[in-house]
Formats: C-alpha cells, sequence, structure tokens
C-alpha cells in the first residue's frame, strides 16, 4: 500500500473534509483527511462531532449474497458501521479516510464458525495436560491477531476452559488486544467420559472430571444457564465419540434425546444456539431431532440426517481441511495413535457425505477446527469446499451470509450492505474464479479500523 498526499491539498491540514477525485487517478493512494472542526459543526451534537468516516474503494467487489463480482463499489463507513454502498469511478468522499485499494478485490470479512483460539495445534494428546487454562488464554490473544490478519473477522468458539473465550471475546471488544469480534461457548457441555469437556486421559484416581460434565437432563440445564450467568453467547455440546479424545467412539451417541432435548429447550429459552458436535449417523439424528442449530462435523450423516437438517433448517458446520492435518502432521504434533486410526476411518467419508449433504441442498457454514491445526490456515479449507462439490459463490457464502444467518447476525455481519458492520477484507485475483486467493488477505478493516494493509 503506498502512502501518498491526495494531490494538490497538502499541507493535510488545510485540506477540506470533503474531497473528490476519480480513482484511476490516486489508484493505491491512501488519503488522510482530517476533520475540520467547522464553526457550524461546533452546533451540531457531540456524537455527530465524533464521528469518524472511512470509505474504502476499490475495483470490484464480491457480493456473495448474489455470487456475483460488482465493478467499483464505494463503501462508506461511519464510525465501524457501513452507511452507503455505490458503485463508480468517481469518489466523492466526505471522509477522514479515503482507502482506494486499486486493482483489488474487496469482500466481506470472513467469518470461521468452528475455531479453537485458546488451543495450539502443537499441543495435542497428553501435552494439552501440561497447560493451564490461564496460559490457554494468553495463546488465545496470540491466536485472535493471526485469525484476524487471515481476513477472518468474525469467530465462533465453540469449546474453552475456564470461560477464557469470553474474556478474550470481551478483550478483544474493548479494543485491548486485537481480534476477530468472536461469538463464544465457555466449557463444552457433555457425558461423564465423554467428547466435550472429559478428556479422559487420566487415570482413575485423579478423579479428573470436565467443568462442562453433566449427566442428565436436569444437570444439562443448569450447565446451560451456568454458561450464560457466566457470559456464553451459545450453547456447544456433543452428541456422539469424537477423534481426538481418549476412549470415544466416532460412531456412538453421547447424550440421550431426552439430555439433548433439554439442554437446547433450555439453551433457546435464552436465546442461545446450540452447537452439537456429531460424527456418527444417530447422534446427528438426535441433535437434530432435540432442535440444535449446528451440526458439527457430520461425518457419518445419512439420507435421515440430511432429510432432518433440511426440514429443521439446521446448518453443517463441516471440517473437511483439517483430516489432512491430522493425518499429516498429527503425530509429531502429539496426537494419540488411536485419534489417528479414528481420523483414517473418518475423514475421506465425510468428504463424501459433505458433496451428498451439499447436492441435497442442507445449509453449510464454514467451520474449521483450526486450534486442531494452526491458526490462520483457516481459508485453506474453502478450497476443499469446492474440491467436494460446491462452486466458489457458495462457498464463499458459507463462510459470510451462511455463518451470519447462523449465528442470529443476518445484516450485521457477513455482506457489504448498509447497516451492516465496516468488516471487509481484500484480495489480489478474482475468489469467484480461484477461491484460494482467498489464502492471501492483504487488506484487513474490522468495524471501521484497518488492521492490516499491504
Ligand atoms: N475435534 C474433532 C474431533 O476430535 C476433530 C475431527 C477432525 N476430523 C475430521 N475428519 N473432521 O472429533
Amino acid at each position: 500500500m503506498l502512502w501518498g498526499d491526495p494531490g494538490g491539498c497538502l499541507p493535510l491540514a488545510a485540506c477540506p473534509k470533503a474531497a473528490s477525485f476519480r480513482r484511476n487517478a490516486t489508484r493505491g493512494i491512501r488519503l488522510k483527511l482530517p476533520v475540520i472542526a467547522l464553526a457550524s459543526s461546533l452546533l451540531l451534537s457531540s456524537t455527530a462531532l465524533l464521528a469518524e468516516t472511512v470509505v474504502v474503494t476499490a475495483d470490484s467487489m464480491v457480493d456473495v449474497e448474489n455470487g456475483r463480482l460488482l465493478d467499483d463499489p464505494v463503501i462508506t463507513i461511519t464510525d465501524g458501521v457501513i452507511t452507503s454502498v455505490s458503485f463508480s469511478e468517481t469518489v466523492s468522499a466526505e471522509a477522514d479516510e479515503v482507502i482506494d485499494l486499486g486493482d483489488m478485490t474487496i469482500l466481506p470479512g470472513l467469518i470461521d464458525m468452528h475455531v479453537h483460539l485458546t488451543s495450539d495445534s502443537d499441543m495435542h494428546g497428553y501435552r494439552r495436560l501440561a497447560i493451564s487454562d490461564e496460559r490457554a488464554t494468553i495463546t488465545g490473544v496470540v491466536n485472535a491477531k493471526t485469525t484476524l490478519m487471515a481476513g477472518f473477522t468474525t469467530v465462533r468458539n465453540v469449546g474453552a476452559g475456564s470461560f477464557g473465550d469470553v474474556a478474550l471475546r470481551d478483550a478483544i471488544a474493548e479494543g485491548d488486544v486485537p481480534g476477530p469480534r468472536m461469538f463464544v461457548s465457555g466449557p463444552p457441555i457433555g457425558i461423564t467420559g465423554g467428547h466435550c469437556s472429559d478428556n479422559n486421559l487420566l487415570p482413575p484416581e485423579y478423579e479428573a472430571t470436565g467443568e462442562g460434565v453433566a449427566d442428565g437432563p436436569w444437570a444439562a440445564r443448569s450447565k446451560v444457564r451456568k454458561n450464560r450467568k457466566f457470559g456464553a453467547d451459545l450453547i456447544k455440546t456433543c452428541s456422539t465419540g469424537g477423534v481426538l479424545s481418549k476412549g470415544t467412539k466416532v460412531g456412538a451417541p453421547q447424550y440421550t434425546l431426552e439430555e439433548l432435548t433439554a439442554l437446547t429447550q433450555e439453551a433457546h429459552s435464552h436465546g442461545m444456539k446450540v452447537a452439537s458436535h456429531a460424527h456418527g449417523t444417530e447422534g446427528i439424528i438426535n441433535a437434530l431431532k432435540a432442535g440444535v442449530d449446528t451440526i458439527e462435523h457430520a461425518s457419518f450423516i445419512d439420507d435421515e440426517g440430511i432429510r432432518l437438517a433440511k426440514e429443521s433448517g439446521a446448518f453443517l458446520s463441516m471440517d473437511i481441511y483439517v483430516t489432512e492435518f491430522i493425518l499429516g502432521e498429527g503425530e509429531a504434533a502429539g496426537i494419540l495413535p488411536e485419534s489417528l486410526e479414528k481420523e483414517r476411518m473418518t475423514g475421506q467419508t465425510q468428504r463424501e457425505n459433505f458433496r451428498r449433504a451439499h447436492e441435497a441442498g442442507v445449509k453449510m457454514v464454514l467451520g474449521t477446527d483450526a486450534g486442531v491445526y494452526p491458526h490462520g490456515d483457516n481459508a485453506k479449507q474453502l478450497s476443499r469446499m469446492v474440491r467436494f462439490g460446491m462452486s466458489s459463490a457458495e462457498a464463499l457464502r458459507a463462510a459470510t451470509y451462511n455463518a451470519a444467518d447462523a449465528l442470529g447476525q443476518k445484516g450485521d455481519i457477513g455482506v457489504i450492505k448498509t447497516g451492516a458492520s465496516g468488516d471487509i477484507i481484500a484480495v489480489r485475483g478474482n475468489p469467484l474464479e480461484d477461491i484460494s486467493v482467498l489464502e492471501n488477505v492483504t487488506f484487513v478493516l474490522k468495524q471501521g479500523e484497518v488492521y492490516k494493509s499491504e
């Protein structure tokens, strides 16, 4: 990014707040136009005086809702919120700052619906036991920045100990540390010995039980209430075993339908959505019958599961990239041999079922399980989603518009539209032609603030 003067209007102090120019003449230039407190504006309310306006322009923009490329977007963002979207080669800016991204393509900030910011990809299996929740939260600070720089302006964090995710979310929201907007679950809620919360690594004499362990409908309700009380936005549960948990079976259901229904009703009564980890066929069906909002992994989903998901409107969040990391680098990262064996039985089927479910028209979001593999590589999954049946436009929609919908944030994030948060990223090239360009995000704006500009 070149930094330059707006041409003929130096010194900056003499520049008017309003500027008009042809984009092609100022390509790649970032204009900083200071607000001049005119006498008349002193008469305005104090909020108007503090209003900060940024204009972003580029050659093209992806309309993720309709899957098309639009030329010459001019986006105005006031106090972090998009106040106008127009298309013109000429920019008439009433702004404090004009950011011309030249021949780049802009699109809304990406959303990953399944991350673990407080986990690191080289700390698997027994290595995890050496890490306190406090230490993990500090790891989360580092990973939050990495994730934002990769173009993810929003994440859903599905599982963290000691409400470290709540602390991280709030620190980011209050501007203490850079990171994506976070929607967080707090400790995942699950059965004794299950995939959620209980890590099953220690022998019985330690009597170790995870903080989200709850057996029975009322115990599950009680954990939902506790998570809400301490700041969780949503509930994460497990309705089957998992790949990375010791001694669980991916195919085996966890929780009865009665327990899952109680947990989901409790969450919904507080306006909280429910994400259920579910690989196995039966556990997927139980979770959907209980009314959960998203199915995580969905590896062995069958026709009945597909039918129920379509009927209920639940989204599938299928992490079809992570298998490559687990089978490639997992052993060196400490993943248990039994988990590697489970992954060998799961990954390929999950990819085939991703194709089937997508073809059947089930709603999909991008959810990657970042933290199992390195943070910042989140966008790598997009090309796998295309390889396994989606168009680039569909993969992009899963990572923006659909994800926002699944979060209950439609219109607020995941789109470049008036009223949405000023979350804009830029890439070189056309992501509708080559989705992998999203692996190299060159510009990140979140709530109207520049975090990355290459
Ligand atoms: N957290 C998940 C689990 O342990 C990771 C599953 C990864 N494998 C896959 N094929 N998506 O079950």
